[in-house]
C-alpha cells in the first residue's frame, strides 16, 4: 500500500518570544506591551484558515533585540521588525497570502547584511 505524501509547509514564522527579567539592560522582543503578539499571530492564521501550511513558531532571541519584537518569514530569511498586531495583519495578508514580503517592515540592510560563509 502506498503511503500518501505529507506536504510541506509553505511557510514557517520564527517569533522571538524572548523575555528579559526586569532590570535587564538589553531589551528583549516580549514585555506587557508586546506578550500578546504570537497568539494574536495564531490566531489570525487559524482564522484565516492557513494554519498547517504556515506554522508559527515560538523561538528564543533571535540576535536583533535592539528592533525587537521581531520575527523571521521563511523561506527567505525575511526579517521583520518593531512588530505590532496591525503589521502582523499586513504581513499575514500580504507576505503570507499573496507572497509580497512587506518592505517596510523588514529589518534595515545595515542590520542584516549577508550571511557569513562557512565553508571557508
Ligand atoms: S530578544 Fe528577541 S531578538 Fe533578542
Amino acid at each position: 500500500m502506498q503511503m500518501p505524501v505529507v506536504p510541506q509547509p509553505t511557510f514557517y514564522i520564527f517569533k522571538c518570544e524572548q523575555s528579559s527579567p526586569p532590570n535587564m539592560p538589553k531589551p528583549s522582543c516580549v514585555n506587557s506591551d508586546t506578550q500578546e503578539l504570537f497568539n494574536h499571530m495564531a490566531s489570525t492564521l487559524m482564522q484565516k484558515g492557513i494554519m498547517g501550511p504556515v506554522q508559527p513558531i515560538r523561538t528564543s532571541c533571535l540576535g536583533r533585540c535592539q528592533m525587537g519584537p521581531v520575527m523571521i518569514v521563511e523561506p527567505g530569511h525575511h526579517m521583520y521588525v518593531q512588530l505590532t498586531k496591525e503589521k502582523i495583519d499586513k504581513i499575514i495578508e500580504e507576505h503570507i497570502i499573496q507572497n509580497r514580503p512587506v518592505q517596510e517592515y523588514l529589518i534595515p540592510d545595515t542590520f542584516w547584511g549577508d550571511p557569513v560563509d562557512i565553508s571557508k
